[in-house]
């Protein structure tokens, strides 16, 4: 097998099979949300509907960029994409380098549309294939593939770094980003991969004229951890090392959402990085996203193959954010969103604080 298909699958099976959280790191349960104990909201009234880029979901929830490419890649796709489609959620697709590169992976993500022709689907490409001399039109074929709604790109420079093989440059990722968006014919969404954006960062991006941006925070899937299992597999101490030294590298999910907030308090905002639970999304949502992104959770559960084992996930993901609601007194996420229902702990404050960031 080439090297890419097999490393596409090594990832989904470490990933599911492989400790490789950073458990408690997105500060998420850092955030209290105040219990209104007079709430007269009943669960039949509780609205989850929300606008995400022009576009009505059912519910404010993203199926995170995760696969592609294999068979094993195609059979996580089908299944997710049958979820987005039944509850209106958004998916995004894995990177899909490998099938602009091979057109024999090319099937793999089109069963997405497939599946879910009426749901927002996010195409995927990495800011390493962007800034390559044909980045753009590696873009526009991502999108055309699977008739996609959206492009993310996504930023992993820490995860180049410490692939075993990784393409860890990118000079002229701004402008380019910006040509892509002049190019393109769907928004384009700028995400991390578990390491956070920061104000800094949320600046930079919006300049390019980028339309939306997923923080994709640290606390959830730690590519740190991953690539260190692989390059341990590998013999390759140096890898090893440094991903050590560098696995709790990052932006909190919750700080993450926070500081892009305080700078660009409009700019279409998805919240992701060990986001688990409808707690958690009622949590980025407080905190001002609009969407909350899920991934780990959804690769875990298709990998197994169990249909039903997904749609109880979301169910359940549902439930607990329409009693999220419910126990803050709101009726729908604008209330919650703006309402400002929580408070954060010292932890929080104090990074704030530092960042010259006020609540
Ligand atoms: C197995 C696996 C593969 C992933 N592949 C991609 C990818 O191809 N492109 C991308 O933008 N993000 C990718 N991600 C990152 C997720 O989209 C998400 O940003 C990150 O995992 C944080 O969310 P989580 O904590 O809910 O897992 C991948 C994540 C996992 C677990």
């Amino acid at each position: 097998m080439d090297e890419i298909f097999e490393r596409k699958d090594e990832h989904i099976k470490i990933a599911v099979e492989s400790d490789v959280e950073l458990q408690g790191e997105s500060l998420l349960d850092e955030v209290y949300l105040i219990h209104y104990a007079c709430s007269e909201v009943c669960i039949d009234e509780v609205d989850l509907k929300t606008r995400f880029l022009n576009h009505e979901f059912k519910a404010p929830i993203v199926i995170e960029a995760l696969t592609g490419g294999t068979k094993l890649g195609e059979k996580i796709n089908r299944m997710l994409a049958r979820i987005a489609e039944e509850y209106g959620l958004a998916m995004g697709v894995g990177s899909q380098r490998i099938a602009v590169e091979k057109r024999e992976a090319e099937k793999s993500f089109r069963v997405v549309r497939e599946e879910a022709p009426t749901a927002f689907i996010i195409a995927n490409i990495g800011a390493a294939q962007l800034v390559e001399e044909r980045g753009l039109e590696y873009a526009v074929r991502a999108v055309d593939m699977i008739s996609a709604d959206a492009l993310a790109v996504h930023l992993n420079l820490l995860h180049e770094v410490l692939q075993v093989r990784g393409d860890a440059c990118f000079r002229g990722l701004l402008s380019k980003l910006k040509l892509l968006v002049k190019e393109l014919n769907v928004p384009v969404i700028v995400k991390e991969v578990g390491y956070g954006l920061s104000k800094e960062a949320a600046v930079a991006l919006r300049d390019t004229g980028v339309h939306a941006l997923d923080v994709a925070g640290k606390g959830g899937t730690c590519w740190s951890k991953i690539e260190e299992i692989r390059a341990r597999r590998r013999g390759d101490f140096t890898k090893v090392r440094l991903a050590k030294v560098f696995e709790n590298w990052g932006l909190p999910t919750a700080i993450a959402i926070l500081e892009v907030r305080s700078i660009l308090p409009k700019i279409p905002l998805i919240g992701s990085g060990g986001v688990r639970t409808g707690l958690d999304v009622a949590k980025v949502i407080a905190l001002g996203a609009d969407m909350a992104g899920v991934a780990l959770p959804f690769v875990r559960l298709a990998y197994k193959g169990d249909y039903s084992k997904v749609l109880e996930y979301v169910n359940t993901l549902i439930l607990e954010l329409k009693y999220s609601l419910i126990l803050t007194g709101c009726r729908n996420l604008k209330e919650l969103r703006e309402g400002r229902r929580y408070v954060v702990s010292e932890k929080i404050v104090e990074w704030l604080k530092q960042r010259g960031i006020t609540l």
